[in-house]
């Protein structure tokens, strides 16, 4: 088999970048290694950026998303019985964020990638071969036979466990990882979400309502980094939504929790994002604290660099733009990193804080109530820092 772009991973990266790709005359074949049910179910962001919204208009897929998803024109954040209520499009030039599950982004995407390309689902990437070389090899098993894919560039769209980074020799890679002591229980519920989207700061720890729906909420709050989930029955997940969200049952209607499930807390940077002939995007490359919203929206960011660099590349063999892919990308990288890290350490409750750390992160946030500068900074991050020049 051959192909000029080889993409492993159908998450939100590959499936981008395959759609971008073909728009541009270019073949690609995309390898997923779960199946397709799996990859609809698996229930993660909800926080599009008016970046990655552009995107899927531009890919003419939004559609549904038009129909669907809920624009989140305010961000509050409670501490203390204190209210900070920010108007996203007045303070970040009317940029806004839609609310709209990572899985209906996928299926939308895939609906989108099965009309005019092929992505091949249980489709199991095992080994790299020849990324030094201008053919490197997709080795990948397909219903339990073993396939060669050869290609003229592999990405790897593989998220966080994937076998693209780990094909890059340690010696090649600086990687830098940030572990923090939590991690996040998430539900979805059968209940109408809060107004606004509200992010918590409480002595007992973080804890943020989001939504999917009117009728669906999505919340958190923070536990342990190696917490079991059976440790939260549902009567206890709702007392501390309550407390921590300062929300009685009448603002925080409780419902049927039909999912729950532990994040881990963390940030993680490998760079070079690129080895000879093969490129690594989205959580392949980095992980940012979920903190920020960001996951997803850093992953569209890096493969519209991507397919800019490749179309370059690949139609006119110009690779000025893949030269410096990964340096345009690790950019806005390190900016998403460094504010994910900056909301993270705001909004939580860190085991060894020190009462002196306690009171200035409280006096943080009560800067942040006072200072229209302060919103200015949270708001135009949340909403998405504008496309790096490559
Ligand atoms: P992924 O979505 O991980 O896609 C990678 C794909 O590659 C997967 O479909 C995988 O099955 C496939 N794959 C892996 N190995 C192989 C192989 N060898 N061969 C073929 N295919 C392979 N972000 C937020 O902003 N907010 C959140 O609340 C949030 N919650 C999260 C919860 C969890 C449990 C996780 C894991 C992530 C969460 N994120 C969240 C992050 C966000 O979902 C990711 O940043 C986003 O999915 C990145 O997209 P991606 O395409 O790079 O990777
Ligand atoms: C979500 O809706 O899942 C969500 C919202 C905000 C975040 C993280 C996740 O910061």
């Amino acid at each position: 088999m051959r192909t000029q772009v080889g993409i492993i991973g159908a998450g939100p990266a590959g499936l981008f970048l395959a759609l971008l790709l073909t728009r541009e005359g270019i073949d690609c074949i995309v390898l997923e290694a779960r199946s397709r049910d799996y990859v609809e179910g698996r229930v993660r962001a909800g926080v599009l950026e008016q970046g990655t919204v552009d995107l899927m208009h531009e890919l003419g897929v939004a559609d549904r998303l038009m129909r669907e998803s809920m624009i989140d024109r305010f961000l509050d954040i409670r501490f203390e019985g204190q209210l900070i209520h920010m108007d996203l499009p007045g303070l970040a030039g009317g940029r806004e964020v839609h609310i709209y599950g990572q899985q209906e982004v996928v299926k939308d995407l895939i609906a989108a990638r099965l009309a005019v390309g092929p992505l091949l689902f249980e489709a199991e990437a095992v080994a790299l071969d020849g990324v030094d070389t201008a053919k490197p090899v997709i080795h990948f098993r397909h219903k339990g036979v073993q396939h060669a894919l050869e290609c003229d560039v592999i990405a790897g769209c593989d998220g966080f466990h994937g076998i693209a980074r780990p094909a890059i020799p340690a010696d090649a890679l600086t990687i830098h990882d940030h572990i923090f002591p939590f991690g996040w229980l998430g539900i979805l519920s059968e209940s109408p979400p809060l107004a606004d989207m509200t992010y918590a700061n409480h002595d007992r720890g973080f804890a943020l309502a989001s939504r999917r729906s009117p009728r669906i909420s999505r919340l958190y709050v923070q536990c342990t980094a190696d917490e079991d989930p059976e440790r939260w029955p549902d009567a206890r997940i709702w007392e501390e939504l309550h407390i921590r969200l300062d929300a009685d049952h009448a603002e925080l209607a409780e419902g049927r929790i039909f999912q729950k499930g532990v994040t881990p807390v963390r940030s993680f940077v490998a760079e070079p994002m690129r080895r000879g002939r093969l490129f690594l995007a989205g959580d392949a490359a980095h992980i940012v604290p979920p903190t920020g919203a960001k996951g997803l929206n850093l992953a569209a960011a890096d493969v519209r660099v991507l397919a800019r660099a490749l179309t370059a590349f690949l139609r006119r063999g110009d690779d000025s733009l893949l030269e410096r892919y990964s340096d345009t990308c690790l950019r806005r990288v390190w900016k998403t990193i460094r504010y994910s890290t900056y909301m993270t350490t705001l909004l939580h409750r860190f085991p060894d804080h020190s009462a002196f750390e306690r009171r200035i992160q409280l006096a943080e946030l009560d800067y942040i109530a006072s200072s229209r500068a302060a919103q200015t900074v949270v708001a135009e991050n949340y909403v998405g820092l504008p496309m790096e020049a490559a």
